[in-house]
């Protein structure tokens, strides 16, 4: 099945931000510019189960909820998780972990995350709404798609890995038949993680689904020209993200050399070559360091249908980044002392990842150091194959004893931190112990901060406020030298 093609390509695509940084109101914002709006897909599950246990703030969720087409489902979540008065200071619940094991509770809670994050981006406007995964997380991805799609998701973008199935598990699931990824079992045969949306409802009670536009987050032309070689892999465009891009990046190809601050070492092989890319005929768009007018305007002139901004938005007013951040964010931004590192060992996923360079949060080696070691999250846990032939889940930021006895590389373990308890404390929706220890912050951010400082003090200079610019605003700042109007008329996409 083919996809609803887009009317109309967007020029600016608001990266997609985990955890909840691409926020609903994010995403929302940027869609009723015409541009396209992204919400983060991690986590999602945890993310609704703590803004329920939290009394549902604004009352989004079930308002979200109130649409929901499967009302058993919404219902048992609901009724699982929200607290409406709050929960006076108790440790929030703890979600299903993923895993090769079917899950019921754990998919109906993942179905309906995504569904609430996508409709609240869609509210109120016709205009484009992406959502963002990540393949290294591959056993959350089958239900999360699925409630991004009853949600009327337009645009699935994943990166950190390689979204060979991707296309195909869209075809299928917009049919509701079984959608299916593999996952990757170290020292083992691969698994399988499948929804069937029938488990979810009978098959009649399930409504039409559109299937989505795919575009697959790469760094190298190489991976796209993989990618666009068989139907079955080829995605309907291409995300191009450089090394100076926020979050994850790919690790340099060959050998991993470091410079003398520890930061892993990106050279001309690392660039993609856009002239390959074009000449594979799929729309692309530029990622990593773009956000700038005059960026914008060569990424265009060299054939890319666009760009892919994150940093920008990630430090904009409605950013899901808890507000005392931001505004730390950008007080070191304005006193040209942020610094953001890429540090080789710090995600678990061995990914290289950015770090914000940020007082009192976990890039601080001895803030982190008094964090008690455990994994209960999980999103990032890799599966493994266990003596007695049963499947593990391990992760090098556990405790490093715990990691060794289940066979984990104790060199996997120095400087690994717990990105989904951090990332999940960056947006408010950190876990507090029954100890008291309250988890910390740890913020990703792009390391080419030169947009985000001259927009700031562009928004100075035309009276803007101290708490920095809105996503409109940068949408308008990055569209200022191409001749696309910010305010277009919501462009809808077909079979809306
Ligand atoms: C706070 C933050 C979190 C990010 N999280 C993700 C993510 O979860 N998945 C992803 O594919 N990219 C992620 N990115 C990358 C962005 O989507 C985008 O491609 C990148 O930031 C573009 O580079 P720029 O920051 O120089 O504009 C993140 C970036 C930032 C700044």
């Amino acid at each position: 099945m083919s996809p609803a093609p887009l009317v109309r390509l967007p020029v600016v695509i608001q990266g997609g931000m985990g955890v909840g940084v691409s926020s609903w109101q994010l995403a929302n914002a940027v869609a009723r510019t015409g541009q396209l709006g992204v919400v983060s897909g991690t986590a999602l599950d945890v993310v609704v189960a703590r803004r329920l246990q939290d009394g549902d703030p604004g009352g989004h969720v079930q308002r979200a909820l109130a649409d929901f087409p499967l009302p058993d489902v919404a219902r048992r979540v609901v009724d699982a998780y929200l607290r409406p008065e709050g929960r006076d200071g108790e440790p929030y619940r703890p979600v299903p972990r993923l895993g090769l094991r079917p899950d019921q509770h754990r998919d109906e809670l993942s179905v309906v995350g995504n569904f609430v994050e996508v409709w609240l981006a869609k509210e109120g406007h016709t205009g484009l709404v992406g959502i963002n995964f990540l393949e290294k997380i591959q056993m959350a991805t089958p239900a999360a798609a699925y409630g991004a799609m009853l949600a009327g998701i337009d645009v699935v973008l994943m990166g950190a890995g390689i979204p060979r199935e991707i296309p195909h598990l869209l075809d299928e699931l917009a049919e509701h038949r079984p959608g299916t990824v593999t996952v990757d079992v170290a020292g083992g045969e691969s698994g399988h993680v499948t929804l069937d949306p029938t488990t979810l409802a009978p098959r009649d009670a399930l409504p039409p689904l559109r299937r989505p536009t795919f575009l697959a987050i790469v760094s190298s032309h190489v991976l796209a020209q993989y990618l666009n070689r068989e139907d079955s892999t080829r995605p309907d465009g291409f995300v191009v993200e450089g090394p100076v891009a926020g979050g994850h990046n790919a690790p340099p190809r060959g050998k991993l050399v470091l410079d003398e601050t520890g930061q892993p070492v990106y050279g001309p092989r690392d660039d993609a070559n856009l002239e390959a890319l074009a000449s594979i005929g799929l729309p692309f768009w530029l990622a990593g360091g773009y956000g700038e007018p005059e960026m914008v305007k060569k990424a265009l002139e060299s054939g890319a249908a666009g760009v892919q901004v994150g940093t920008l938005f990630a430090l904009s007013r409605e950013s899901g980044l808890l507000d005392p951040l931001r505004e730390e964010l950008l007080l070191a931004l304005r006193a040209g002392t942020l610094e953001v590192r890429t540090e080789a060992s710090a995600s678990p996923t061995g990914f290289p990842f950015k770090v914000a360079q940020l007082p009192g949060t976990l890039s601080d080696d001895a803030e982190y150091e008094r964090r008690p070691r455990l994994c209960d999250l999980g999103y990032l846990r890799q599966p493994y194959a266990r003596a007695n032939g049963q499947v593990g889940y391990r992760c090098p930021a556990e405790p490093v004893d715990v990691f060794i006895r289940k066979g984990g590389d104790p060199d996997g373990t120095a400087g690994a931190k717990c990105l989904c308890n951090a990332l999940t404390s960056d947006v408010g929706l950190g876990q507090h112990r029954k100890d008291g220890y309250v988890e910390e912050p740890m913020v990703t951010l792009g390391a080419d901060l030169a947009g985000a400082r001259r927009l700031d003090s562009e928004h100075w200079l035309h009276g803007g406020n101290t708490e920095g610019w809105t996503a409109t605003e940068a949408v308008a700042w990055l569209l200022r030298e191409v001749a696309v109007a910010p305010t277009d008329p919501n462009p809808v996409a077909s079979g809306v």
